[in-house]
């Protein structure tokens, strides 16, 4: 039975591919930052441990209690929409550190065991955002668009390691708690010059019937996971595979 471990299991995608996988007869390990045992069905299969990817004692400690682990999802991310002006150099460094660091801290992390083992997948979810610019996205899109990059490196860098690196790119789901995790670092960032700006671009959201539903990315992981032909960019939901095919 292979184990799968992965990151920022609370809420959304993270918690419903835990699900997706448990009910598939893998090993989870479900790792969130505050671990709650009543999220997901009682199983033998599954452990929940605490991991917070911005800490390297806390990554330290899930890989070593987890291990051996067959794939890595690191799907834990905050969310941030505003003018770059209206952005402190702080929230910046903290998108970036959970976004961007923290997948490449758990990348090395439970790399050493990839390697010995000439096996294992890492699965890493960013986001459509980075296929097509939008307003007021500068810093999260930046902090997605370098993890695609650094994927796609990272990938030919591992082959000889029959090590797999894999992208899932959702689209927009207002179904998770994204937007309503990323309200703090949100609010001080539009100022009123963009305020125009900012109502046109949530208008333009009211209209768009496509979106990305958890269990779209949950199937695309599980597709990165179990399928050694797919591509290194998967696409997962209605908006973004439509975004994918225009691009
Ligand atoms: N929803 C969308 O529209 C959308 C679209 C494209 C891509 N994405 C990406 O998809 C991923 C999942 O997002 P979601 O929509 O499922 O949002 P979500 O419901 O907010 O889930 C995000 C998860 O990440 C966890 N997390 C945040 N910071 C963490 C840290 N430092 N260490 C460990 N876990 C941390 C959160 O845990 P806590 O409960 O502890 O905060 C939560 O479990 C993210 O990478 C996001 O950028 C989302």
């Amino acid at each position: 039975m292979k184990t799968v471990l992965i990151t920022g299991c609370s809420s959304g995608f993270g918690l419903e591919t835990a699900r997706y996988f448990l009910a598939r007869d893998w090993q989870v390990v479900a790792t969130m930052r505050t671990p709650r045992e009543d999220l997901l069905p009682r199983s033998e299969h599954l452990r929940v441990i605490a991991l917070d990817v911005t800490d390297p004692d806390s990554i330290r400690q899930a890989v070593e209690a987890a291990e051996p682990i067959d794939v890595l999802v690191n799907n834990a991310g905050i969310g941030m929409l505003g003018a770059l002006e209206g952005t402190s150099m702080e929230t910046a460094r903290d998108v970036f550190e959970t976004n961007t660091l923290g997948t490449m801290a758990m990348i090395q992390a439970v790399l050493p065991q990839f390697r010995q083992r000439k096996a294992g997948v890492i699965v890493n979810v960013t986001s459509s955002v980075t296929l097509k610019p939008l307003p007021l996205l500068s810093v999260y899109t930046a902090s997605k668009a370098a993890v695609n990059a650094f994927t796609e490196s990272l990938a030919l860098e591992l082959q000889q390691f029959n090590v797999r690196v894999n992208l899932v790119l959702p689209g927009r789901a207002p179904e998770t708690r994204f937007g309503e995790n990323a309200k703090p670092r949100i609010q001080s960032g539009i100022p009123e010059a963009y305020a125009d700006l900012a109502k046109s671009v949530f208008a333009g959201w009211g209209q768009s019937s496509a979106v990305t539903r958890a269990q779209d990315v949950a199937e695309a992981v599980w597709r990165a996971a179990n399928d050694p032909s797919s591509p290194v960019r998967i696409a997962a939901g209605a908006d973004a595979v439509a975004l994918a095919e225009s691009c």
